[in-house]
Order: C-alpha cells, then structure tokens, then sequence
C-alpha cells in the first residue's frame, strides 16, 4: 500500500493552536524532500474536501517562512463535520451527510492518504472517514494539553507563556493599588494552563477544574495575606473551575461559563473580603501568536512522524510524545481519553508547598 502513494493531502481542523503550522511544514518537507510526494493542502478543516476548489498545491515556496507564524495557513473551522453539515437553504436550517462527497473529492484530487491534524472532533471524523476510503494518519493538536495519548500537544507551552506574561503585567498593577486580580484562563476541562501559568507567574490562589474549592478558602487566604501586610492578591482561575453551589451566606452562586467565570468569582471575593477586585479573561491571546521554540520543533517533529506514518502504511495511528521521542497510537484509543490534573501531583505539592492555595 504504502509503495503506491504519490500525492498526500493536509488538513488543520477545530480551534487553532501556535505550532499548527511548523506541522505543516514538517509534513511537506518530509513528503517533498524524503518520500517524493506532492502534497495538497486542504483549506478550512473538511471544507476543502466538501469544495475542492478551495485546495491547493503545497511546495516548498507555500511552507517558507511560517514557522514562527500562529494560526494555519490552511485555515480551520470547529463546525464542518462532513457527516452532518449545517447549512443554511432558502433560509431555513438543513444538516446534510456530506462524507461520500469528501471521499469521491479525494481521488479527485488525486489522494492515496491524508494527514489530519485536530483535535479529538477532527480525528473522530479523520478516523470515519478513512472507515468510506481515506486512509489517514493524524496529529493531535490543542492548548490545554488534556490528550492522555502525548505527554504534551504543542501550542500548550506558548500558551502557557502568554498566561505568565500577562501575570507578570497584572501583578505590578495589582500591587500599586493593593487590589485583587483575577485572572481566567483557557484549557477546557482541564487546569494545565492555569495550575502551569499560575505557578510560574507566583498566583496566589490557583483554581482549577480537578480541585473543588470553596469562597471561604479563596477569600480567607487573600485575608491572610492582608493580616501579613501583603494588601494585593493574584487568582488564576480555570475556565472549567467547579463553583460551590452557594457562596459562605448560603446564596446560589449562578452557573459561569467559559468567559464568566472570573466575574463570578470576582463578585463573591468582592463581597467578602472588601477588597477592591479586577478582572482579566485572557481568552483567544493564549491561543494566537508566535509559537514557542519547543512547540515549533515538537509540531516539526510531528509533521515529519505523520508523514512516516503514511510511508510505514500505519493508517488509522497518530503522533504521540512519549518519554520524550515521537511514537504512534492507534487513533480510536486515544479519541476521549482525557488527561487532567493529579491532585496529588508533584506540581500541586509544590504549589501547595510554595504557599499557593487551591482553595479546597
Ligand atoms: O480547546 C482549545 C480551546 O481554546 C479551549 O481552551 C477553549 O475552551 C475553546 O477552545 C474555545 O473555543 P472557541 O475558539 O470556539 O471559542
């Protein structure tokens, strides 16, 4: 099978993520400059499968120079999925299977194979597509490092980079009017961001999704550090964080969402502590910009191991980090196995030990 390739298709799909495209690149050198491919790059996740028209050849010209640049040059989406697409025809809302077509697009456009690089939605449509006719190899991708098949994705550490900057930033203004900050970051379910930036941007109170906390603990140690004469707090709080049902009056503390979280914790702090309190929701900053030296070299690295993959005729495997070198896993293992945070972990004794709270 694997004799019989020639032409490679790529894809980037579900929310982007600094390093996608040093994958890019690390795909299209392999398949140029070691297996002799061509390579066509698939616009906008699935799209481009649904419209070929919107692909296009990648050689070497179309990878130079992107490897420090965000985003994808491919563009992405976290809404085509080809097996049940939402359109909108003569105004009313329709859904329509649409995996046939990307199957039959494919060979037109010439595809022995594809490296889908996403998330778990992406791998999980890569992966059924491939059950039509597609052999696919897959890359994972995402911020919040929660894919128990990698030690670690690429775009966590520069996210995580950023959260810190931005703690560095707030810290000082924090400070200067002897305020609380709180600071809400990404990471879906998981507290990776938080617990990593947190640490490293000397929070004082850290929240996250694995540790269930109370408004009492949150405010008694901001109260602590007020009786030592430390007259400001830093709160990293993880989107995902689990609220109490009630705040210490028994109120009902109202369900937050990703972007509300922090001004929901932020009222409570507010009311029972006094202070004066500052909100921050970093959102879509962590996930734009330049990637990191490591998460640069850890998507060429996968680029490279996916085209392998493809040559070693391994459909149905993605790249995976593990102890750290480059291995493989099978596809459908790895979809839904989440990675969280160990409450008894090294990393939460250290917090714990350093002095920060989690508010449990
Ligand atoms: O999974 C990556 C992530 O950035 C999460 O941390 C966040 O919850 C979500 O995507 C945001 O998605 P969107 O770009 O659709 O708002």
């Amino acid at each position: 099978m694997a004799a019989a390739i020639r032409t490679i298709g790529v894809s980037t799909g579900g929310g982007d993520c600094p390093g996608l495209n040093a994958v890019i690149r690390g795909v299209v050198k392999a398949a140029l400059l070691d297996h002799g491919w061509r390579v066509i790059g698939i616009q906008d996740g699935f799209d481009g499968l649904i419209w070929p028209e919107k692909s296009r050849e990648l050689d070497h010209a179309s990878v130079r120079g992107i490897l420090n640049r965000g985003g994808t040059i491919l563009g992405t989406t976290n809404r085509g999925n080809p097996f049940a697409y939402e359109l909108v025809e003569n105004g009313q809302k329709v859904v329509k299977d649409f995996s046939q077509r990307c199957v039959e697009n494919a060979r037109k456009l010439g595809l022995d194979a594809m490296v889908v690089i996403g998330g778990d939605g992406t791998m999980k449509i890569g992966s059924d597509l491939s059950k039509l006719g597609l052999p696919m190899v897959g890359v994972p991708k995402t911020i919040d490092n929660d894919l128990s098949a990698t030690e670690v994705t690429f775009g966590f550490e520069t996210a995580v980079q950023t959260a810190t900057e931005a703690l560095d930033r707030i810290q000082t203004t924090a400070e200067s009017h002897h305020r609380v900050m709180v600071m809400e970051v990404m990471g879906r379910d998981a507290g990776w961001i938080a617990l990593w930036s947190g640490l490293a941007g000397g929070a004082d109170v850290i929240l996250i999704p694995e540790i269930p906390f109370t408004i009492e603990k949150v405010c008694g140690k901001i109260k602590e550090r007020e009786g030592m004469g430390r007259t400001f707090s830093i709160v990293v709080v993880a989107e995902g964080a689990k609220f109490p049902a009630n705040d210490p009056s028994g109120k009902p503390i109202p369900p937050a969402k990703p972007g509300s979280v922090a001004n929901t914790l932020a009222f409570s702090i507010r009311e029972y502590t006094g202070k004066d309190v500052r909100v921050t929701v970093l959102g879509h900053v962590q996930r734009g910009g330049t990637p990191t030296a490591f998460d640069r070299l850890l998507g060429l690295r996968f680029g490279v191991h996916a085209a392998d993959l493809i040559a070693q005729g391994k459909f149905g495997y993605m790249v995976c980090l593990k102890g750290g070198e480059i291995q493989s896993c099978p596809i459908e293992e790895a979809i839904g196995v989440y990675k969280t945070v160990n409450p008894k972990s090294d990393l939460v004794r250290t917090a714990r030990a350093a002095g920060v709270t989690f508010g449990d």
